[in-house]
């Protein structure tokens, strides 16, 4: 075992990521949504944790069917978060802490709203028509084959104009781009030229792995695991849907553009058992720098199913890999409602003193938990689509509670999500005295992480 100096460290080996939704984090224009200005504005909370990377979540124009995750134009900035000079100040600010950003990239879907799609849809000769997937329809007039939307439903959508059907992996409002066509990869590597140019450090791509579909655009065999209670989209295995050989290829030509500037970060969104996962590592590390692993957010917390994944990812990792954890994030039940309270703590040591890098979902630094949201209430497409199976996504995206005042210090106007019952008690405000609070815990964890190389294991 070679043992290494922290100097021989990369920033992003080292560090610890923090996810934003900006939705959620703080408005400062009181339209009870949250904007750059307002995370601006909250940057020492961060750094005062000792954290020193910030993702934050798409803050592109969008329509927002899919609050964000459907882009109408992957270089500028939705008013609603600000303008593009106030993503620069934000920049500055960050870089002048000495911390890091990391944009959301949402490469394998735009929104219909986008000019290319629009296009695209015009007519079959558009120059554009290619950068979607379009089908004829079968023979009997309906969809081309039977790949499901993870939203529900069909994964294809008729449209009258030309008589052909689009392939759409989420809702309907967010096709797929075609990535087999070179011009689609040339103009989507220049956005992240874009934002590079500007001083981003890196990228989290949304759904890398759903990036290629078959190009037979075979039938997905049934899921012999599917029950009644999980989404309809499990009904199939995703055979021809995700995870193609040639994604892999994909990633190394992404990761490549990311090469021609300094020390740029690749984050990979990536749902797969730990085997597949890996690949996305690349040959001798040609690939994402950080494959998502989302296995502690899966298993079920018990300690032997703990050590289990972690021996098995452990043992998976390609040579010189960087290991990295995740316990929660804006898709995924909050870790106190999960697991608990109590167990929150245990959860967090363990992210924070396991060998390689951790995201930190927002709130999670105070306790925060799932918000009850009554179904008129509800904003989710996913959870208006596929309701009452527990996949709304709202509960884990309500505001960050910052004091015990009327909006919890996120806003001055009613938030668009209700605020935890319990927001007075749970704050940032209220546990930052606290020595006993989550906050403080978290603090203290944290500070004794970078203090202590032997807790983050920087060893390979
Ligand atoms: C994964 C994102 O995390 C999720 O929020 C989104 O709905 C889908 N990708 C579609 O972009």
């Amino acid at each position: 075992m070679i043992e290494k100096q922290l100097n021989d460290f990369l920033w992003w080996q080292k560090e610890i990521v923090y996810q934003i939704y900006p939705r959620s984090y703080k408005d400062t224009n009181g339209d009870g949504i949250g904007d750059l200005k307002g995370i601006r504005e909250k940057l020492d909370h961060i750094k005062d944790l000792g954290i020193n990377v910030v993702w934050i979540s798409p803050i592109y124009p969008s329509p927002m069917a899919d609050f964000g995750y459907d882009v109408s134009d992957y270089t500028g900035i939705h008013p609603m978060f600000g303008t593009m000079e106030d993503f620069d100040e934000l920049l500055a600010a960050i870089h002048d802490k000495g911390m890091k950003l990391i944009l959301d990239y949402v490469p394998n879907h735009s929104s219909s709203e986008h000019q290319w799609f629009k296009d695209s849809r015009r007519s079959k000769d558009d120059p554009k028509r290619d950068w979607y997937i379009w089908k004829d329809p079968a023979p009997d007039g309906g969809p081309p084959n039977n790949w499901l939307s993870v939203f529900g439903g069909s994964a294809w959508e008729y449209d009258e104009t030309t008589n052909q059907y689009y392939y759409h992996a989420f809702l309907k409002e967010q096709p797929d781009l075609n990535w087999r066509n070179p011009e689609v990869k040339k103009a989507m590597f220049d956005v992240l030229r874009f934002w590079m140019d500007k001083g981003v450090d890196g990228f989290r791509v949304d759904v890398m792995w759903h990036m290629i579909k078959d190009e037979q655009f075979r039938d997905n065999p049934p899921n012999p695991d599917y029950t009644e209670d999980k989404s309809p989209y499990d009904k199939h295995l995703q055979a021809y849907t995700t995870d193609q050989p040639e994604v892999l290829d994909l990633v190394k030509e992404m990761r490549k553009v990311t090469d021609e500037y300094d020390e740029r970060l690749i984050i990979g969104e990536i749902y797969l058992p730990v085997e597949q996962l890996v690949m996305y590592y690349g040959d001798n590390n040609n690939g994402a720098h950080l494959p998502f692993n989302f296995q502690l957010v899966l298993i079920p917390w018990k300690a032997a199913e703990i050590k289990a994944v972690i021996d098995k990812y452990e043992g998976a990792l390609p040579a010189e890999a960087w290991p990295n954890w995740v316990l929660g994030n804006h898709d995924q039940s909050r870790l106190a409602t999960r697991i608990g309270t109590e167990q929150a703590r245990n959860a967090a040591i363990l992210l924070l003193t396991l060998r390689g890098t951790p995201t930190i979902y927002y709130g999670e630094e105070i306790g925060m938990q799932d918000v009850h949201i009554p179904p008129e209430m509800v904003k989710d497409p996913q959870e208006k689509n596929i309701p009452g199976k527990g996949l709304g996504r709202d509960p884990e995206r309500t505001p960050m509670q910052w004091d015990s005042t009327e909006y919890a210090g996120f806003s001055d106007k009613e938030p668009w999500l209700p605020l935890m019952e319990n927001y007075k008690k749970i704050n940032v405000e209220q546990e930052k005295d606290d020595e006993n609070s989550m906050l403080s815990f978290y603090q203290k964890l944290i500070a004794l992480r970078q203090k202590e190389l032997s807790f983050s294991n920087w060893k390979i």
